[in-house]
């Protein structure tokens, strides 16, 4: 995409030169306030163009690109920094992968999710989802039963198809407020078939951090049925509003024993493009030997360069920028939530309790699922993502990524808002 047409694309600071005269729809005065960055320039309205973003390049000219899980700010110049020394010395050859990538990952967790984790229960995992289509192939066999909770991340059941599982669906409750784990349902599914069941913390779409007790019973039923949990917590250190996140294997002798945990500093530091940057935590023994083996018999058992120096870097040089990151990122909910609550358009934003997506509830504009893609795509030139990709419950929902400059999201709000 050319340079100008990107900048068009965002729109920001011209924004309101983009409106019709007279606009119908408010801002609230939280949205416009300049916020607090602690020193970091979130504002900045950065250019992606030629850089082969997805992002943009499936959204099209001049439509505000709020889909893919990526955010439109630099990473943390740490982390850059880092890269960039790295890369000074001219030295690619083949690498080790050296205690400090283990211990960076050991201590964040510890300080960041208050869990002090042993050295041998972490591994390297090439991304998260190639991560988990590995446990699928180890822990099950084609035709066996994987369990998702929907509406989820559609990734963990587009691979367990491509490999032959069968994926089998125990939807969360919704009460129009807050989702809850269906765990009735869950006992019914459970059959002499059914190896897997991945769990999303903190959850994608739907920005739920899950809470002790209700980690605690999935682990209870899950050890008691046989069943292996996967757990994506990729999204962990986007915690918001001083909450923590729990990691699964952390809530109880039995999750320690089922569990399989995949995470990475790719969400929270910007970074997915610097693929197979991830790590895992497995407490168990026997299951982290045959998670390992089949990473080995994949020969996808070592991170590059890239990874290694972006995750120390991300995980210990304590520069301030993801503290001041998720502020920002909270003062883009808080608009987001007062845009829909004093415009009455029937739209329902889902307060996020972690991470950059929003998961809106459209069903009050009684339209089929294509129409209401079409309105925000074709008619408000707001391309995100469709609710029904994430599976049963996502109909009449669309997920919207608010990873951008503030004056991007307003904009892109005031569109919505007129097209509607
Ligand atoms: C829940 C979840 N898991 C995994 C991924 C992708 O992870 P990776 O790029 O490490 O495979 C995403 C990306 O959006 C995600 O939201």
């Amino acid at each position: 995409m050319k340079r100008r047409s990107f900048i068009k694309g965002v729109a920001a600071a011209g924004a309101a030169s983009l409106l019709p005269a007279g606009t119908a729809v408010s801002l609230l005065q939280g949205c416009e306030k300049p916020h607090s960055a602690a020193g970091w320039d979130f504002d900045e309205l950065i250019d992606r163009s030629g850089t082969w973003s997805i992002k943009y390049g499936r959204a099209g000219e001049g439509s505000y690109a709020m889909w893919i899980a990526d955010m439109d700010f630099r990473t943390d110049p740490a982390v850059s920094n880092a890269l960039r020394e790295r890369l000074e010395r001219d030295v690619l050859g083949y690498t080790s992968t050296p205690d400090g990538f283990f211990d960076a990952i050991r201590g964040w967790v510890a300080r960041q999710h208050q869990w002090e984790v042993p050295r041998e229960w972490i591994g390297y995992a090439p991304g998260v989802i190639t991560a988990i289509n590995q446990a699928y192939l180890a822990f099950s066999r084609p035709g066996d039963r994987i369990i998702v909770q929907p509406p989820v991340y559609d990734h963990f059941r587009l691979y367990a198809e491509r490999l032959g599982r069968e994926v089998v669906d125990n939807p969360m409750l919704f009460d129009g407020g807050r989702y809850r784990m269906d765990f009735d349902g869950l006992e019914r599914l459970i059959d002499g078939k059914t190896r897997l069941l991945v769990l999303c913390n903190p959850h994608n779409p739907c920005g739920i951090l899950w809470d002790r007790q209700t980690l605690a019973r999935l682990a209870e039923i899950c050890e008691r049925r046989g069943i292996i949990v996967i757990s994506d917590e990729i999204h962990a250190d986007l915690a918001l509003y001083g909450r923590t996140h729990i990691p699964f294997c952390s809530v109880s002798d039995a999750a320690a024993r089922i569990g399989l945990i995949f995470s990475g500093p790719t969400k929270a530091f910007n970074l997915a493009g610097l693929s197979g940057t991830a790590y895992c935590i497995i407490p168990d023994e026997q299951k982290r030997a045959k998670y390992l083996g089949a990473l080995s018999a994949a020969k996808l058992s070592e991170p590059s360069i890239p990874t290694i120096v972006a995750t120390i870097a991300a995980y210990t040089s304590g520069s301030g920028w993801l503290p001041a990151l998720k502020d920002y990122l909270k003062g883009n909910i808080d608009c987001i939530m007062e845009f829909f609550a004093r415009n009455d358009l029937g739209i329902r934003p889902i307060r996020p309790e972690a991470s950059f997506l929003v998961w809106l509830d459209c069903r009050t504009l009684g339209l089929p699922q294509d129409q209401i893609m079409a309105l925000f795509r074709d008619k408000a030139g707001v391309y995100l993502s469709n609710g029904a990709s994430y599976g049963t419950g996502g109909e009449g929902f669309v997920r919207l990524n608010i990873g951008c400059p503030r004056s991007v999201l307003t904009s892109a709000l005031e569109s919505i808002g007129n097209t509607l």
